[in-house]
């Protein structure tokens, strides 16, 4: 995807064109989804299993991680809303409900595959880059909004009936994205990221681990299968 981007659109008054930028990228990920119907019952539940893997654990870490790194009071108070309503309706339980419901709870291979892709994530985080961490979880709320309905689908086709997670996040994710974009915004006013510095890290390492959730490497599979 592309990385570059130009000093205009480093101004808030032209996020619109970073926006751009992450709405295709969320596209080109979502284009690159298998048919849940084509996929062995095995398959199926390693998608639900790794993904649980990654989100169940690290979603309020990474959120934390833009809270502690970002600067502007609108860009935290925005973060907090996202971090509160994680926390009082626990959204680790609620998918922990539906990786069981769907016999795809992670098991110690689910969470190796994910393990290299994971860490890059969570080293990235680690440098506290605020505009860059928002930009990546804004891509992040933006694809969960739409992963969901294939996720639901996955999970229907393994026998489940159960789609709270699903559900909660197929509609409550549309107003986290354009929140994170808001506070994106703020964040790029108050600190200017460094053009030589690669705005759209975060996501390009996060979409690398959400593709090794769909297919992980061939090592892994057969490890997997
Ligand atoms: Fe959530």
């Amino acid at each position: 995807m592309a990385s570059a981007i130009s000093l205009q659109a480093l101004d808030g008054s032209h996020s619109g064109s970073i926006q751009d930028q992450v709405n295709d990228a969320v596209d080109s990920l979502m284009a690159s989804l298998p048919q849940p119907e084509g996929l062995s019952p095995q398959q199926r539940r390693g998608i639900i299993a790794r993904y649980t893997a990654v989100l169940e654990g690290n979603f309020i870490y990474w959120m934390t991680g833009a809270f502690l790194a970002v600067g502007s009071d609108e860009a935290r108070s925005i973060i907090l809303d996202n971090l509160h309503e994680e926390v009082r309706d626990s959204h680790p339980a609620m998918l922990r409900r539906f990786a069981v419901a769907a016999h795809a709870a992670p098991n110690d291979l689910d969470a190796q595959a994910v393990c290299n892709d994971l860490t890059n994530v969570r080293l990235f985080v680690g440098k506290l880059s605020g505009v860059r961490i928002v930009l990546m979880m804004a891509f992040f709320e933006g694809f969960i909004q739409r992963y969901m309905s294939f996720l639901a689908d996955l999970a229907e086709l393994q026998g489940s009936t159960e789609k709270e997670y699903t559900d909660v996040h197929g509609v409550c994710d549309i107003a986290h994205t354009a929140g994170l974009f808001r506070a994106l915004e703020e964040e790029m006013i108050l600190d200017p990221v460094d053009p030589s510095e690669n705005l759209f890290e975060g996501v390009e390492l996060l979409r690398t681990l959400i593709l090794t959730t769909v297919d992980p490497a061939p090592m892994t599979t057969s490890a997997t299968a």
